[in-house]
């Protein structure tokens, strides 16, 4: 429902512009773009700091371009962006005083900074993405994701490290990127892994003092919206590469969702790595999302020199004229909420926005479409990329089959009739325009 103009916005939740917007865009970047083989490759290669040091010695993202990056998100209809400030390798993107591992010693750019402000240019959300994990910090222990963990030393090694300070570290970190840019909407920490394995420790909550790193985040950002990775619930839960089958609850209540999406399996540009997902893949994940109230974030990596691949931009593009002729379908979507029972139809995803209902049709089927539930309910409906009108109908129950006439349908069902061709689009949708108080 489109609450503007409404004069409640002293009472709105701080999490609604989130849900209302539905589809964001990640960046995954940083010196892994360099290697080109995932995120995790300085843990997957069992690198040493001073080896994985030679990127930023000849980083040099000439090509990053924060306005082409905001305007592509915008262009897809996205509505937020989610920048990795720092990952797991610990090189900071911006201009950081807590340590000279960052973009500004490396190659004298502040990319946070470029980014917010292109971000913000386009009228977009800004997102900062920050992991709680430094595999370059001399005081962050090893542990069974470390790249050092099979160091004949590592365990030795852990006397000495100071977890203290890393905190302190950490904390540093996050008060300077929340101080230094202005107004941050959205903060998504990663990751917390409690368990013991391979007899180390994973990382608790208490690693980085999660309550208070919460509450200094909520006090020098009011109203930023915080994921739930550091391992205390915050402002929502982040399932990771897979589609939820419902809407997502905790302890039996519905919560706040994103799922967030690689297009080819990994996070960081990935060059050998063709495992892509097709926009009309892309297109039924994010209707499917809608549909269990929750929202979208999908990834793009970069590449070494900070340049969105020509395959990534051909991606977004296609998802974009999608989300032109279909948006409001998505955006300040959710879950069906009628008065009364309904079945999406097998092969349909429907989503609701205020008094209409959007049906997806994953498959084009010949002739009708029978909506169990609907009859009655509707004054009007339309294919969605073209405004075309949809014809409906009711058969009663009782009508035989004829040679030309579809039988009987159970009461209550509405019957729309098709075009024979498909719209030429990812995923076709039908607009129903719904009675009031349906
Ligand atoms: C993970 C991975 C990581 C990626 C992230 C995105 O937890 O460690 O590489 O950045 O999820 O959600």
């Amino acid at each position: 429902m489109s609450h503007q103009g409404s004069n409640d916005a002293g009472r709105r939740p701080h999490t609604e512009w989130f849900t209302e917007s539905r589809f964001g865009l990640f960046v995954h970047f940083g010196l892994y773009s360099l290697a080109a083989r995932h995120e995790w490759v300085m843990t997957h290669e069992r690198r040493s700091v001073e080896d994985y040091e030679c990127y930023a010695d000849v980083f040099d993202p000439d090509l990053f371009d924060a306005g082409r990056i905001a305007r592509a998100a915008k262009d897809a209809g996205m509505r937020y962006v989610v920048l990795t400030t720092k990952h797991h390798d610990g090189f900071a993107l911006w201009r950081s005083t807590t340590s000279d591992y960052n973009a500004w010693t490396a190659c004298g750019r502040d990319l946070v900074a470029e980014f917010v402000e292109a971000v913000r240019a386009e009228g977009l959300r800004v997102g900062f993405y920050h992991s709680l994990i430094d595999w370059h910090h001399p005081d962050f222990t090893v542990d069974f994701h470390h790249p050092r963990r099979d160091n004949p030393d590592a365990r030795a090694a852990n006397e000495t490290k100071n977890m203290d300070r890393y905190r302190a570290y950490l904390h540093a970190q996050v008060t300077e990127l929340l101080t230094t840019y202005g107004p941050i909407d959205y903060l998504f920490y990663d990751f917390t892994y409690a368990e013991e394995r391979d007899g180390w420790q994973g990382k608790h909550p208490a690693d980085w003092a999660a309550d208070d790193l919460l509450a200094l985040t909520r006090r020098l950002q009011p109203g930023i919206v915080v994921n739930d990775r550091l391992g205390i619930p915050a402002d929502l839960v982040t399932p990771e590469q897979y589609q939820p089958d419902a809407p997502m609850r905790v302890d039996g209540e519905p919560v706040v969702w994103e799922a967030c999406q690689t297009l080819n399996g990994s996070w960081g540009y990935d060059r050998d790595n063709t495992d892509y997902k097709t926009p009309d893949l892309l297109v039924r994940m994010l209707v499917d999302t809608v549909a269990k109230d929750g929202n979208l974030l999908l990834n793009i990596g970069p590449d070494g020199r900070g340049a969105i691949s020509d395959r990534d931009e051909r991606t977004l593009a296609a998802i974009g004229r999608w989300m032109r002729l279909h948006g409001r379908s998505v955006h300040a979507a959710g879950a069906v909420a009628l008065h009364g029972p309904f079945e999406a139809p097998p092969g349909t995803v429907a989503t609701q926005r205020g008094d209409r209902l959007y049906l997806h049709l994953l498959a084009w089927p010949f002739g009708h479409i029978h909506v169990k539930g609907l009859a009655g309910k509707v004054r009007y409906a339309q294919l969605l990329n073209d405004g075309s009108e949809i014809r409906r109908t009711q058969i009663p129950p009782d009508r035989v089959a004829l040679t030309t006439e579809p039988g009987g349908q159970p009461p209550g069902t509405l019957t729309l009739t098709l075009p024979t061709v498909r719209p030429d689009v990812e995923v076709p949708v039908i607009e129903l325009f719904l009675e009031p108080g349906a």
